[in-house]
């Protein structure tokens, strides 16, 4: 088995990028981490991947700005073949997302299409859903917006704030993100119309996952 070369770009904490990295240690895992891309010298993430013996390089966004050439160099270096975005801060070109459209994921705090862009967690409390979580999907150069591979869902509860609802949900995170690029890397992941069918499994099978709580529900029809 070749394992697919994968950059993940980061800007700060790092926890999804490692997450991949663990994953990748498995040895049918079908990708390795090749290269771990900042644009933020200070991110926290890039001490993560020194500690996991993976290339770190940073292209700080303040001295390049929206620098395309300057990833495309970092990543092509490296013979990168599929892109993770795991709380990458910068918009990328269209340019750059068009050359990688099907090759480049991102996850998001949030069961999309609710709650797209910043602050997704405060987004959800605000609209008082009772069930949000994480989803990870191709990347299109609308924000937040591509085909979407998986999706985890976590309940919400009436006490939560946004920190204990982004730390249930970055659980989640950890499991799907894996997930979906295991997919991703092993060709299952099929592109049709705006939705992403995935190849030997029955309907969204190991796509998903329904927190225990939901199997469960409590029966609040009774006194
Ligand atoms: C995660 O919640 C991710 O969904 C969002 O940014 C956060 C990044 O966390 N895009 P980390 O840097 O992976 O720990």
């Amino acid at each position: 088995m070749t394992r697919k070369r994968v950059g993940v770009l980061i800007s700060s904490r790092g926890s999804n990028m490692e997450s991949l990295v663990e994953a990748a240690k498995e040895r049918s895992y079908p990708a390795a981490i090749a290269l771990v891309v900042s644009n933020n010298p200070q991110a926290p993430g890039l001490a993560r991947a020194k500690a996991h013996a993976i290339p770190t390089a940073v292209i700080d966004h303040r001295s390049h700005g929206k620098d395309r050439a300057a990833f495309e160099r970092a990543l092509e270096s490296d013979r990168v073949e599929l892109i993770c975005l795991a709380g990458f801060m910068r918009l990328l070109t269209p340019a750059f997302v068009l050359q990688w459209q099907g090759r480049m994921l991102n996850i998001h705090p949030a069961l999309l299409p609710s709650f797209p862009g910043l602050d997704a967690h405060g987004q959800a409390l605000k609209a008082g859903v009772k069930i949000s979580g994480a989803t990870v999907h191709l990347v299109t150069p609308e924000a937040d917006a591509g085909p979407i591979v998986a999706q985890a869902a976590v309940p919400v509860g009436d006490d939560d704030t946004a920190e204990t609802l982004a730390a249930r949900i970055l659980e989640v995170e950890h499991h799907i993100y894996p997930l979906a690029l295991r997919l991703l890397a092993e060709g299952r992941v099929k592109l049709i119309g705006n939705r992403c069918h995935i190849a030997g499994s029955g309907p969204a099978a190991g796509a998903l996952i329904v927190p225990a709580e939901a199997r469960r529900a409590p029966d609040v029809t009774k006194e």
